[in-house]
């Protein structure tokens, strides 16, 4: 029988196979349902699985011209031609790669006028749409999930968030390799936003995961570690590499 625990972990033998399992996940999904709503990441962990969906879109497996997609953050006063954009990285590793039209690509855009007009927008985009059906998250190394940083207090809706020195710095690649040139500010979906959609993956690589990830799945809740929120859903599934999944093993 399934496992009806949540999150349900798998670990694979490496990060590639991770990648694979989740592009398959996606195309039988995209499959069954040509219309589905997809939220997506950035970061280096996605980047195999989009090599794999272009793969499949190269060969003519999968259909993307229905799919609908919500990236979860973006830098503020980020605009998105900006190369160091979220905008230009998923251009890059996805969007140029597979045929979504572009009217059905939803982003925040960094550098409107009004930023929590624009947050108050991308929400109404996502209910409009029908809500997500499957979440892609990342992790980072503090545990924040979209750019949901550690706080007292978490942040339910799209919002503006103060990034953290350890965040601008693993986003410093994008910027010339310079943390000081990475914005301060970003605009993130919020925890609830994230825990609406109807299924969630978290996918994570690599021992500097693994401390986090342990948390995640045994320990409490708590704002200091945003993703233990997923223990909340009813529907998350963590796929992670047997580095990640070190200190889950005895
Ligand atoms: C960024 C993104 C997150 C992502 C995280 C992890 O901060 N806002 O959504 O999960 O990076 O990045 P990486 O996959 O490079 O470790």
């Amino acid at each position: 029988m399934p496992s009806t625990r949540s999150p349900r972990i798998t670990v694979f033998p490496n990060d590639r196979a991770a990648a694979r399992a989740l592009a398959r996940r996606i195309t039988d999904a995209l499959a069954a349902n040509p219309r589905l709503v997809l939220g997506l990441p950035t970061g280096r962990t996605p980047v195999g699985l989009y090599h794999e969906l272009a793969a499949h879109a190269a060969h003519g497996h999968t259909d993307f011209s229905h799919v609908t997609t919500f990236n979860l953050d973006e830098f503020l006063n980020v605009g998105p031609d900006h190369p160091g954009s979220y905008r230009q990285f998923m251009e890059q590793h996805l969007f140029s790669r597979v045929k979504i039209p572009p009217e059905r690509i939803n982003f925040l855009n960094g550098s409107a006028a009004d930023p929590p007009a624009e947050c108050a927008r991308y929400e109404r985009a996502i209910a409009d749409a029908g809500g997500i059906d499957l979440q892609i998250l990342g992790i980072g190394t503090n545990g924040h999930i979209g750019f949901n940083e550690p706080a007292r207090q978490l942040q339910s809706r799209t919002h503006c968030v103060t990034l953290k020195p350890e965040t601008r710095r693993s986003n410093a690649a994008l910027f010339g390799g310079d943390a000081a040139a990475v914005p301060e500010k970003a605009l993130s979906m919020g925890m609830a936003t994230i825990l609406q959609a109807r299924s969630i993956v978290l996918l994570a690589n690599g021992r500097s995961k693994a401390s986090c990830i342990e948390r995640v799945v045994n320990g409490p809740l708590t704002t200091e570690l945003p993703a233990s929120f997923l223990q909340l859903h009813h529907g998350v599934d963590i796929l992670i590499d047997k580095s990640a999944a070190e200190r889950l093993e005895r």
